[in-house]
Formats: structure tokens, C-alpha cells, sequence
């Protein structure tokens, strides 16, 4: 047991996919696991361990933003014995050509917030993507439409009133969201693998927003990548 997560010894995989929503993590435990056992239920913050294609995986929710998702992560590298971690969650398109409905895989994720300069004394560190999860994902995502490889940002506000898109568009980061910088900068520090697989669920510049059928649709082709590139690693 660690303080946030109450999973004995051994009942968490080594692979593991972290969705912010914990009732994503319990949709994912009964669509795509058999013999889902769940493991946590500490601030309703479900994980559950199952397995995929023969294979243990683990899912396992960690809540909105960078600082709950450091706690779940944490956690699951120093006591829990997971090596390889993948977000799978939603982000807000701020580019034209990525649209609502599209699948994005991480390759960097900047980040707004000074969570990381406290390690780094003021050096800009680049938190990144594994590239093995980033290829087997990239891979297992050749079959759907609309993939985009790039940069991402994790903004420490979801309703920002400030002008930092603007900025952000001119560095060409693909979309926002909450919590992959710190995943990867954890796994970086603990020498770990990380990937974020997304789905844009809002264009943050269009306003436009997905639909209840593709948001069952994309979700299932996030989870279906990130399961193919836990596998393959
Ligand atoms: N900003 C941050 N996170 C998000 C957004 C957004 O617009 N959409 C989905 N997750």
C-alpha cells in the first residue's frame, strides 16, 4: 500500500494506463480487460489490474492536473513497480489543421507551470515521450484517419484569460490538456517510460466540441493504440 493508492504488493502490472477520469479507468477495466480485479478505491480514484490479450495491464485513474496526477505517478514508480505509463485522456485542439475527433500522440509536452524548475533551477528541462511507445503507438494508429505526432502543453488552468495560446500556436504545440508534462518529467527523473495518447474533445479557438458517438468512438481508438503500444514494450 502507498499513502494514495492501496494495491498490496504485486497487484499492480508493470504496464499501465492512466486516464484522469476515474470512471474511464473503470470503463476501460470492463471493456478491455478480462478478469478486471480492482486494487484502489481510495478517494474514489479507481485502479483496476486485468489482463489484455493474455498480457497483466493496470489502469488506473490520477485525476485533473499536474499536481494530482505527480501524486498517482509517484506512487506507481517508487512502490508500486510500474515501468512503462501511458495517459490516455481529452485535450482542446489549438491548431487549424488538428480537429475535433482527432487522435494526438505526445511527443513533448511543455507546460505552462514551475513545477519542473524547482529540479531544474531555472533550466527549461523538455519533458518528451518515450520513442518506443512513441513508435509502437504511432504504429498501432496508422489504421485511423487523423493522427498527429507533436507537441502538446499542460496548463495549470483549464479556463486560462491570459494571451498564452497565441503563443503557443506560433511554437506549433498541437493542443492543451492538464497532466503530460508531469508525467513525463516524473518518468524522466526516474528513469521510466511515458507516453500521452489523446483524443481532441474541444477545438480551443472554434469552440467546437465532439458529439456522444465520437466520443465513444475515439475513445476506444485511444485505448486501442495505447493497449498496442503497452504490448509491444
Ligand atoms: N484545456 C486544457 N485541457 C483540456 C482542454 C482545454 O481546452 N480540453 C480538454 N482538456
Amino acid at each position: 500500500m502507498s499513502l494514495h493508492i492501496g494495491a498490496q504488493k504485486g497487484e499492480i502490472s508493470e504496464k499501465i494506463l492512466l486516464p484522469g477520469d476515474p470512471l474511464r479507468a473503470k470503463w476501460v477495466a470492463e471493456n478491455y480487460l478480462d478478469g478486471a480485479k480492482q486494487y484502489n478505491s481510495i478517494r474514489n480514484m479507481f485502479g483496476y489490474t486485468g489482463t489484455y490479450r493474455g498480457e497483466r495491464i493496470s489502469v488506473q485513474g490520477t485525476g485533473m492536473g499536474l499536481p494530482s496526477l505527480s501524486i498517482y505517478v509517484t506512487e506507481l514508480f517508487n512502490e508500486h513497480g510500474v515501468e512503462s505509463a501511458i495517459r490516455i485522456g481529452t485535450c482542446g485542439a489549438i491548431q487549424e489543421k488538428t480537429k475535433v475527433g482527432d487522435l494526438i500522440l505526445a511527443m513533448t509536452a511543455s507546460t505552462d507551470s514551475n513545477i519542473n524548475r524547482r529540479f531544474t533551477n531555472g533550466l527549461d528541462f523538455a519533458p518528451h515521450a518515450d520513442f518506443g511507445l512513441l513508435q509502437a503507438a504511432h504504429e498501432a494508429s496508422k489504421k485511423f484517419d487523423r493522427v498527429h505526432v507533436g507537441g502538446v502543453s499542460s496548463m495549470d488552468y483549464f479556463y486560462d484569460e491570459t494571451d498564452a495560446n497565441e503563443k503557443l500556436i506560433k511554437h506549433g504545440v498541437l493542443a492543451l490538456e492538464m497532466e503530460a508534462s508531469q508525467l513525463y518529467s516524473i518518468a524522466a527523473r526516474k528513469g521510466k517510460k511515458a507516453l500521452a495518447v489523446l483524443t481532441v474533445s474541444d477545438h480551443v479557438i472554434t469552440h467546437e466540441a465532439m458529439d456522444a458517438d465520437a466520443r465513444e468512438r475515439t475513445l476506444n481508438d485511444m485505448v486501442e493504440v495505447a493497449l498496442a503500444a503497452l504490448s509491444a514494450n
